[in-house]
């Protein structure tokens, strides 16, 4: 496993993001399917050590789950009882498992005993448990009193007065109880003995609760009443919405690396309070766009953020990441109302003041808050510790953006909500040197050099197409059908291995390069549908430390937001001339008018055709290599590249 990663110094972030599914959405809808009557195919959840902490969980005490699909679960519910009457359970450090697990099995009649990490049993329980014990439940500390392990025996259960309830540590105990408490079959009411916090959460509470055919009835935040005669059934078909704690990585990034960044899957109607982080960024000064099922960010116009002093109790998770923010403020910040920090996976608000200092901000620590003084810039090379805390490692990842090269210490602690994060992020935040321009131009070799002067990744576009021409026609497809070569192109078995290419497990490195292939891939490129199929291929190349892309759309199309733009041309007849060198040096036959007129024919096709025709961006520099041997062209794009910032 990795011990640490570095980042390399951004400026830039621009892109756009898939989330993955919300930890709180899939943890609560595995619970209340297992408990409710019928088969649930749940879609979009997410992959996780926290979801798959709740999905053995339920797996042992008896619970139908099945993979049917990429992210897609069916769980078959049980009607209330587990199955399985007696279980060791191990949670992990997966608060949003143990916490409903518990309340659900004290009330299911068996014998259960859960456990977690270290750090597991030093997170609190006792609200839950003495909320349950209130009702008859029988639940044990097996450690220290307050806290996991946790031993639950059977036992009868009377629900004649109100149960009682602290809410002034974490909310998840209230969710608990409100999760289980219609496995009684009997009206139920809770009353809250403080202050509640993190209300958003309850709301996704009763939200998924109500999917599931349990209405209850809130007076304020103070009283909930769960009346009679109400238990859960399957709705059939759910899907779990992108999750919003993640979002507020890739919105602040927007915000502080200019922009503008877009998250997928979550919008205007979600039922995660933390997509309000939206609101809270709009405060900093960042312009936030929002659509049905995306949000999108971008910097303010003056550049820096904003100074703030906000009450975050409402998005205690997403809080976290305007800490890291506050670094690009224009001065002083307080986060307040955040206790709940202390305990979470950590103790956050040491651990966050702990880090932010080694980034060179004066940082104030009290009970429930914490200040944030930013430095001028950042200093460059802080190793960042995560306390097997996900949020601590996607939060300072932000923080290379000042500029600096940040190394995150076991990043792998993502795991927990996001495994792919980093990926994530390289795809808005990673530097592009997007180079563009007509074929035999050079720019393929001149790509490779520069990526390889720098130790970028290197991606050939134009190969994507050859690939696409090449499988079509293996395929048996016409190379105008359309939708057929879109199917190709989605599903290409490519591989990229030591300069070789394959397909399956064919070498087609020369395959490709023939002139019937050329001639195919510009007609393959044509086609818009085919151009969408590659899209997101064509994007995932970009990763740490940086990327060089070379094609035709690069600086348009599939990386608008690259920190440098080349188009690299030359005149037709040096271009010509090349390849014709090239041939006869491969010892082929070659013509030298013919060359010219195929060049010539593929460079009006590539310019006319209706989507992403070959064009020179207004923002890209022109490198004409006419006159110039490879070693001037590379170094006429390293030193774009070292204009824009970039540096070996
Ligand atoms: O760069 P190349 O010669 O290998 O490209 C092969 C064909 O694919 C060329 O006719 C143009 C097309 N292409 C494209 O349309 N967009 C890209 N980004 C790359 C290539």
């Amino acid at each position: 496993m990795m011990e640490s990663l570095t980042l390399p110094p951004l400026r830039i972030a621009t892109g756009v993001i898939r989330l993955p599914g919300s930890k709180s959405i899939s943890n609560r809808m595995l619970l209340l399917a297992a408990l409710a009557r019928g088969r649930t195919e749940i879609r979009e959840l997410l992959d996780s050590d926290d979801t798959q902490v709740m999905l053995a969980a339920l797996a042992r005490v008896g619970v139908g789950v099945t993979a049917i699909g990429h992210k897609a679960w069916a769980v078959e519910g049980c009607g209330g009882a587990f199955p399985a009457r007696d279980a060791d359970l191990f949670m992990g450090n997966a608060g949003t498992a143990i916490r409903p697990l518990t309340a659900a099995l004290a009330l299911s009649g068996g014998h259960y005993r859960l456990s977690g990490v270290p750090r597991m049993h030093e997170r609190p329980i006792g609200d839950l448990v003495d909320g349950l014990r209130q009702i008859g439940a029988d639940v044990r500390y097996t450690g220290n009193p307050g806290f996991p392990p946790l031993a639950i025996h059977p036992a009868a259960v009377k629900l004649d007065a109100p149960i009682r309830m602290r809410g002034d540590v974490s909310s998840q105990f209230l969710t608990a109880l409100l999760m289980a408490l219609p496995l009684t079959g009997r009206p139920a009411v809770i009353e809250m003995t403080t202050e509640l916090i993190s209300k958003p959460y309850i709301e996704i509470t009763l939200n998924l609760m109500a999917r599931f055919g349990v209405d209850v009835v809130r007076e304020g935040w103070q009283r909930f009443n769960i009346p009679a005669g109400q238990a859960y059934r399957s709705p059939g078909v759910l899907h779990v919405e992108g999750d919003a704690s993640a979002a507020s990585y890739f919105l602040a990034a927007g915000a502080i690396g200019g922009g503008p960044v877009r998250v997928e899957g979550v919008g205007r109607g979600s039922i995660q309070g933390d997509v309000r982080f939206a609101d809270e960024l709009e405060k900093l000064g960042a312009t936030i766009t929002w659509g049905d099922t995306w949000i999108e960010a971008r910097a303010p116009a003056s550049s820096r953020l904003k100074a703030f002093d906000l009450d975050l109790n409402h998005i205690p998770d997403a809080a976290m990441t305007l800490a890291v923010a506050a670094l690009f403020a224009d001065g002083p910040c307080r986060l307040r109302n955040i206790a709940s920090w202390r305990v979470k996976e950590t103790d956050r608000i040491t651990a966050m003041a702990t880090e932010l200092r080694k980034l060179g901000a004066l940082v104030e620590e009290g009970d429930d808050h914490i200040a944030v003084s930013p430095a001028p810039t950042l200093t460059a090379g802080a190793a960042i510790d995560t306390y097997d805390d996900h949020r601590m490692a996607m939060c300072f990842s932000l923080a290379a953006l000042g500029g600096v090269p940040v190394t995150i210490n076991d990043p792998a602690c993502v795991n927990k909500t996001f495994p792919d994060y980093f990926d994530a992020f390289a795809e808005i935040a990673a530097p592009v040197i997007a180079i563009d321009g007509p074929s035999a131009s050079g720019k393929g070799t001149v790509a490779e050099r520069v990526a390889a002067a720098l130790g970028y990744h290197y991606l050939d576009s134009g190969s994507l197409y050859r690939l696409t021409a090449l499988a079509g026609l293996r395929a048996g497809k016409a190379l105008d059908d359309e939708a057929g070569l879109a199917v190709v192109a989605a599903s290409l078995p490519a591989r990229f291995s030591a300069g070789r290419i394959y397909l399956n497990e064919d070498d087609v490195t020369d395959a490709i390069r023939t002139e019937e292939i050329s001639v195919g891939a510009s007609k393959v490129a044509a086609l818009p549908a085919v151009r969408a199929a590659l899209l997101s291929r064509q994007r995932a190349y970009r990763r740490f430390p940086g990327l060089v892309a070379d094609g035709r759309d690069m600086a348009s199309v599939v990386f608008p937001g690259a920190v440098a733009k080349v188009f690299l041309t030359a005149s037709a007849a040096a271009r010509a001339e090349r390849r014709y060198k090239q041939l006869i040096a491969k010892g082929m036959p070659a013509n030298m008018h013919a060359l010219l007129q195929d060049l010539q024919e593929r460079d009006a096709r590539d310019a006319q055709r209706s989507v992403a025709p070959l064009r020179q961006c207004d923002d890209a520099d022109l490198v004409d290599t006419t006159e110039l041997d490879i070693e001037a062209a590379v170094s006429a794009v390293m030193a774009i590249a070292k204009r824009q910032g970039l540096r070996n």
